[in-house]
């Protein structure tokens, strides 16, 4: 198999396994399901609870404020909040999500499937033997696929011979975006509309028909608000979180007697009309953001940037990645946003990329003050200097008004008023939850209840992640063994801990659907237990059992959890 069949054929069992054991479902599935829209199952739901958890105890509950974490700076203060999933429509025409925030996609003419234009890469050449300009068509997630068409026109064979045969001329460009391709044949050909015949045909092998040019697709979903609404009272389901954490950053100053630096944080929804939702849950239509806004003074900010993005890459270390699969890569100066200083993705080796390709958990971003004065002001733009400008309509008046209100703070320590800058270290719940799946997945072998070596499919999950953390079984269904367990397994519960108790089929197939589970100890009621109160407690990934009086169970399971 090569190391693409490999990657392929690991994230089907991934998938098949969520499915089978109760991770992840299709959304509506009875009714055929819903492209883009996941559902979590009872395995699922808690994993993605903890991951969740782990996130807000770690970045709030936890955090102490009185006490500088390694690598910080100075000692600073993080908050939550819950804000509407449907905000004031002012909200997205001041941050520019109204305007700005959407996908080029392009059609298929004949079977009208849609695609993102940036997904779909073009390498194109010139032939020396039949002197036409010659366009190849594939997908970046390295199908195989692809198309050649060939240009009619006589000045596109004339241009095309002219530089096929001039040597300097490369016989085939590297891959480039649909959108860069087409921009170069204007440029080359000195058109505005590139000609049909050099529009490549559909990606689909079946297909071929011609595809249209890009044209624009915002992604926020649109609602109407009140019964009797009209297109004037649309609004918009939220694209991301930031945006309620932004226009509350007054009420939680005056609130709370927060100082700066100040973390506001918020887990919530989020929603984007995505032209093709794929890759299982990593590009829904639906899904969840855990979003910090790092509020602070913009002197310090540089430093603050690098510390959050420091920190962030540590949190997934932390919670199981491995150094292997996870990058932190720093965007060129093409990629950032006009107003970011810096911007860094946390990235993952998911096995449905392409060998060597990482996928985004998380940006960590330097927005300076664009957020908070565009909240103010009214959408800003780029100036003629490069400096950042409320966009004007065409009598001069600012395009989108802002709030009008005041969101600079003032610093009675430095006696200095400023407008906050922001380092937003933003993760998505479902892409770090399908991380940690792709990464808890794991075969070895094992010997079954005859002692035959058998496959053995195990989720290795972080103990704090782990859907369930500890199972109880009798050995056998009589001799008091049941009424033993069931005791430890009280226990267990009131300590706190998801457990589960199972006295169903041999002991070896209870254990594999506990290691399917990613449950990481087992522990086991039998004979010995009623005489000399031991039990048996197995450990997940090392297959270690040791044996320990009953009584002590729930105290070595918790120092288990946290060592
Ligand atoms: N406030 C900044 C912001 O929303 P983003 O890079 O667009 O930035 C942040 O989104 C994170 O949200 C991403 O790194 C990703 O983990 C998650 N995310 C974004 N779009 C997603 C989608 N369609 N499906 C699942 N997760 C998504």
């Amino acid at each position: 198999m090569s190391a693409k069949e490999d990657r392929t054929a690991l994230m089907e069992k991934i998938v098949a396994l969520c499915k089978r054991r109760g991770f992840v479902f299709q959304d509506s599935e009875i009714y055929g399901g819903q492209n883009g829209f996941w559902d979590y199952g009872p395995l699922g739901t808690e994993l993605k609870r903890n991951v969740r958890n782990a996130w807000w105890e770690d970045m709030v509950s936890r955090h102490d404020p009185l006490d500088a974490p390694t690598g910080a700076p100075s000692t600073y203060q993080m908050v939550g909040v819950e804000t509407s999933i449907i905000m004031h429509p002012q909200v997205w025409k001041c941050s520019g999500h109204y305007d700005l925030f959407h996908d080029m996609m392009v059609d298929c003419k004949q079977c009208k499937a849609r695609y993102r234009a940036d997904h779909l890469q073009v390498r194109f050449g010139y032939t020396v033997s039949g002197q036409k300009p010659v366009v190849a068509f594939s997908f970046m997630d390295g199908s195989d696929e692809t198309k050649w068409s060939t240009g009619k026109q006589a000045k596109l064979q004339k241009e095309t011979t002219r530089r096929a045969n001039d040597q300097s001329v490369p016989q085939e460009s590297s891959p480039v975006s649909l959108p860069e391709y087409l921009h170069q044949i204007k440029e080359l050909f000195q058109v505005s509309d590139v000609p049909d015949e050099l529009l490549p045909s559909c990606p689909k092998s079946s297909c071929g028909g011609q595809l249209t040019e890009p044209r624009e697709f915002n992604l926020m979903f649109k609602t109407i608000i009140g019964a009797l609404g009209t297109d004037d009272d649309a609004a918009f389901l939220r694209p991301e979180t930031a945006q309620g954490i932004f226009v509350n950053f007054k009420n939680v100053i005056d609130s709370n007697r927060v100082k700066l630096p100040l973390g506001i944080c918020q887990i919530g929804k989020s929603f984007r009309n995505e032209i093709t939702p794929r890759n299982f849950t990593f590009r829904s239509r639906e899904f969840e953001q855990m979003e910090i806004e790092f509020f602070c003074a913009p002197g310090d900010s540089q430093q603050w940037y690098q510390y959050w993005r420091d920190r962030r890459f540590a949190w997934y270390q932390n919670l199981g990645i491995s150094q292997a699969n996870l990058q932190l890569r720093d965007h060129h100066k093409e990629e950032l946003a006009h107003y970011s200083i810096g911007t860094a993705d946390i990235e993952y080796r998911f096995p449905f990329l392409a060998e060597g390709e990482y996928g985004e958990l998380e940006g960590v971003a330097h927005r300076g003050d664009f957020d908070l004065r565009s909240h103010m002001e009214g959408k800003l733009t780029t100036g003629p200097d490069g400096n950042l400008i409320v966009e004007t309509n065409e009598h001069g008046q600012p395009k989108y008004r802002g709030s009008g209100k005041d969101l600079s703070y003032f610093d009675d320590q430095t006696r200095e008023r400023f407008v906050p800058h922001v380092i937003e270290p933003s993760a998505g719940a479902d892409r770090a939850t399908l991380a940690f799946i792709c990464e808890a997945y794991y075969e070895d072998e094992a010997p079954d209840d005859k002692g035959k070596m058998q496959t053995r499919t195990v989720m290795k999950f972080h103990p704090r992640l782990a859907p369930v953390k500890a199972a109880v079984f009798p050995l056998v269904k009589k001799d008091g063994q049941p009424e033993k367990a069931k005791e430890i397994y009280r226990e267990l519960r009131e300590a706190g801990l998801a457990v589960t108790y199972d006295e169903q089929a041999a002991i070896g197939k209870r254990y594999r659907r506990q290691d399917e589970a990613g449950t990481p100890w087992c522990i086991t009621v039998d004979n010995d237990t009623l005489s000399d109160g031991t039990v048996t407690l197995r450990d997940r990934d090392s297959l270690e059992q040791v044996r320990l009086p009953s009584n002590e169970v729930t105290d070595e399971i918790l120092r288990r959890m946290k060592s």
